[in-house]
């Protein structure tokens, strides 16, 4: 039995425990556990059948707490974290020697962050140790933006889960590092690259396509629903080409709802690319559940968020 619930002192019992439990955050939801039990971080990688090589991201409740996990923090880290704490934004710092191997899959770096939530803010005060929570997904689906969405993926496997409504962001945090002294970003996020460069000049945009690279998050296939997924400059063209399958659509506003298909999403009515953002992932959802052969989604203006939905439907693509 899941318990679905906005208990905190509840999810503080099973993380006290060792246990992993699934909490919200600004961005999706996490499956959390605490940084110092091999035991939660162990359970964390099985649920989520995630490769050992795949590190997690460490939350933390106050700028105070990063020298717990991380050590010789650049200025411009500094200046990062104060811009956008707590926000969707994630630093790959070096490591304090305390942090283990499980958490940074090896890495002599570490990914921190303070999340923005009332809810994983609260639990995050209570407790004696920050958590490590990567979204809370198996390994290469769709990251959930709703206490239902992580019950539909784990079930009873998991014992409870945190219960704060719609992640307001609804896309994963921004990941960047620190190289000399440049700023890397290894994934796009819900912190856009130029509000990032506003505050600490510009940033360089990691490309690899390795199979191990230095951000699993940029793997080629990712974020994936089960249904076949292309991208169309134009959806009606591509409706032309596909005519004989059930088809689903996705898209930005309300231009192209005259077109006749199975299931419609329409990210932001009003063409706002940070409302697109945050419904990307439960529209993704809901048209997984629609039995479709094909869902076409339309490409976003490359600006701000339109950046990461882009980045996103590319990899859910591939
Ligand atoms: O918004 C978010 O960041 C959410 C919420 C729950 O905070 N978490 C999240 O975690 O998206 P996850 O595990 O799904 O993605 C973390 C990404 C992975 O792609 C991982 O490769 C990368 O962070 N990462 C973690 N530690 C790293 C490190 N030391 N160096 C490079 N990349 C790292
Ligand atoms: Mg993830």
């Amino acid at each position: 039995m899941t318990l679905i619930t906005s208990n905190i002192n509840k999810a503080i019992e099973l993380l006290d425990n060792e246990d992993v439990v699934a909490i919200p955050t600004e961005t999706v939801y996490g499956l959390a556990g605490n940084i110092y039990s091999d035991k939660a971080l162990k359970k964390i990688y099985a649920l989520k059948k995630r490769p050992s090589y795949n590190p997690l991201i460490v939350h933390i409740k106050s700028i105070s707490d990063l020298n717990l996990v991380a050590c010789e923090v650049p200025n411009k880290a500094l200046k990062l974290a104060d811009a956008f704490w707590p926000g969707p934004l994630t630093l790959i710092l070096k490591k304090q020697p305390t942090i283990s191997d499980i958490v940074t899959a090896g890495k002599p770096t570490v990914a921190v962050r303070i999340p923005n939530h009332p809810v994983a803010l609260e639990l995050l005060k209570k407790l004696d140790y920050p958590v490590a929570a990567p979204s809370a997904n198996p390994f290469t689906s769709i990251s959930p933006t709703t206490a239902q969405h992580v019950f539909d993926f784990f079930d009873s496997e998991l014992k409870l889960i945190l219960e704060g409504g719609s992640c307001s962001k609804g896309v994963e945090s921004t990941i960047v590092g620190f190289k000399d002294d440049e700023v890397i970003l290894y994934r796009h996020g819900s912190t856009s690259i130029e509000a990032i460069e506003k505050v600490i000049g510009k940033v360089k945009i990691f490309t690899n396509d390795d199979v191990t690279p230095d951000a699993p998050g940029m793997l080629k296939k990712h974020y994936s629903p089960k249904t076949r997924i292309i991208i169309s400059d134009s959806i009606e063209e591509s409706m032309k080409l596909h005519s004989s399958k059930k088809i689903g659509l996705l898209l930005f506003n309300t231009e192209n709802v005259g077109l006749k298909v199975e299931c419609l999403e329409i990210l932001s009515k009003e063409s706002n690319l940070e409302e697109a953002a945050s419904n990307l992932y439960a529209a993704l959802h809901r048209l997984d559940k629609c039995n479709l052969d094909l869902i076409i989604a339309e490409k976003f203006p490359n600006k701000g968020q339109g950046k990461t939905i882009n980045d996103r439907l590319d990899r859910a693509a591939n």
